[in-house]
């Protein structure tokens, strides 16, 4: 099959979550599986530096975007499997120093960045000198392609038009813009409606994908079904519920050659399930690394994330208070909203001997957090899928999480299965069940039997990405088949 996907983050060329992690390792497993694959994301500051052998395409694009024409430039990259890599270049819109906002808030003019963005996907699709069969969108930033598509197709100026994926993410990010924005589309008035684009007013980037793609799907299971309800719907379940028989949970893969835990340059020591030495010498490594004092007997909580809401850190930090009283570290590795920031910094200087903390981006720390780290914690309100959890399991670290999304679908507790059992799980979203969850993951630890078998069947557990690919690949030959009913 001949896939476009198409994200505004690609591991290893940007990355700001899990997004790009995922659409990154599917690229690649699908052309590993003999699938013609094209990625489009944008040009982001430091990419051609970093990719020297980076090319310009000889082709330039123009836009339409409302009343102006906008210029950009196509990079080409072949990626390590085979895969096409394509970077829209536009200094003024992707020159920037972050991806979507600058001290905590959104770029103002992320509307007019991303429909140039979206635009600029669809004008591939349709001047590759190879057309896809699939375009396979992710999260807002690029929820408008299916209707640009489809509106292209109807106008009777694309025969054979690419049938169209969305990939949900996560629901709380849409891409809300004022009605004005409607405008940079240059689309008829009459998609402006409530059954389509138009959102309380405003227009929805992400609606415009659900109500439009052939296909759904969500990065697992849980979350599937949650969307469909009125608490995690985000006010979208009413769309989402129109369109249930056509979105698939699809449970995220691990890139296991880069999350490994015997050939890895970001760790201090290599170690297996059979063998975890290693993970010893990376613990007092890690202490040193954070200036913690060195003690491998103690138990030592870990955290690596984006620092938001979603996460659970307000429980996080309340939890923290009562457990930091017990002999115990806790370190974390994060950016985002400045006032979790500022708590996290505030804990570390009142506990400096317990907590230490990192702000900013470090992918080889991040590494060696999971490596050092005896648990990982993911309280989260709510968690799309999740991939920090998978990393740890194979790490050997054990995640404590709440039962959401595909935190629930991954990790499973001794209340569930207590020989399968390899993480901690908690229900109520509250401080005082996650204290609970970490008292009991601190007994486990006093338990050495059972800590192994724990760490054991968390690092034997396989979500190994040609089983996940293979899904997408039924799910893409689903959206032609309803393409095709559809006309
Ligand atoms: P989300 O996509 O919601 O942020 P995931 O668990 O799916 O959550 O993925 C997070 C990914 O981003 C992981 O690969 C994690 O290691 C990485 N990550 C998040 N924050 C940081 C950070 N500050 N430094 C390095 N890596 C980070
Ligand atoms: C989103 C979600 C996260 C998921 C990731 C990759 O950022 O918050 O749960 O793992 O996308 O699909």
């Amino acid at each position: 099959m001949k896939i476009l996907l198409a994200s505004s983050e690609i591991h290893p060329y940007s990355k700001s979550g899990g997004l790009a992690d995922m659409v990154g390792a599917l690229g690649k497993t699908l052309a590993n599986l003999g699938h013609e694959v094209g990625i489009v994301t944008p040009l982001y500051i430091g990419i051609r530096e970093r990719f020297p052998e980076i090319q310009p395409l000889r082709f330039d694009i123009r836009i339409e975007l409302g009343t102006h024409w906008i210029e950009g430039k196509v990079w080409y990259l072949q990626g390590p499997s085979g895969e096409r890599l394509y970077f829209i270049e536009n200094s003024h819109y992707f020159n920037r120093s972050d991806y979507y906002t600058e001290r905590g808030s959104d770029y103002p003019d992320n509307d007019a960045r991303f429909i140039f963005f979206s635009k600029a996907v669809v004008f591939l699709a349709k001047n590759l000198p190879w057309q896809a069969d699939i375009v396979h969108c992710h999260d807002w930033q690029t929820g408008l392609v299916p209707l640009f598509i489809r509106n292209s197709a109807k106008q009777g100026d694309w025969q054979n038009s690419p049938s169209t994926v969305l990939t949900i993410h996560n629901l709380a990010y849409q891409g809300v813009f004022p009605a004005t924005s409607y405008a940079l589309t240059n689309l008829p008035q009459d998609h402006f409606r409530f059954e389509e684009v138009e959102f309380y007013g405003q227009m929805n980037c992400l609606k415009a994908g659900i109500v439009f793609a052939d296909l759904l799907t969500t990065v697992s299971p849980s979350y599937a079904d949650e969307i469909t309800t009125q608490e995690f719907g985000c006010a979208l379940d009413p769309v989402i519920r129109i369109r249930k028989n056509d979105l698939h949970g699809i449970l995220n893969g691990v890139d296991y050659t880069e999350w490994n835990t015997t050939q890895n340059t970001a760790l201090h020591s290599p170690y297996n399930s059979e063998n975890l030495e290693g993970k010893v010498a990376n613990k007092q490594f890690l202490q040193q690394e954070l200036g913690l004092p060195i003690r491998p007997e103690i138990p030592l909580l870990g955290n690596v994330g984006r620092l938001a809401e979603q996460k659970g850190i307000v429980i996080c930090l309340a939890a923290l208070e009562t457990i930091l009283v017990s002999d115990i570290q806790f370190v974390i590795l994060g950016n985002g909203q400045p006032e979790f920031e500022t708590a996290f910094l505030n804990l570390a200087s009142r506990f400096p001997t317990k907590v230490a903390v990192r702000i900013g981006y470090n992918q080889g720390l991040a590494h060696r957090i999971e490596a050092g780290a005896d648990f990982f914690l993911m309280p989260s309100r709510f968690e799309p899928c999740g991939l920090n959890q998978m990393y740890s399991l194979r790490y050997g670290t054990i995640p404590i999480v709440r039962a959401t999304g595909g935190l629930n679908d991954t990790i499973i507790d001794s209340s569930e299965d207590e020989h399968r059992a390899n993480g901690i799980k908690f229900h109520d979203y509250s401080a005082q069940k996650m204290t609970e969850a970490i008292q009991k993951a601190l007994i486990i630890y006093s338990d050495f039997p059972r800590l192994s078998s724990y760490r054991k069947n968390g690092m034997v557990a396989d979500f190994s990405w040609n089983h996940t690919a293979s899904e997408y690949v039924r799910a893409y030959q689903k959206a032609k088949e309803s393409a095709r009913t559809a006309e």
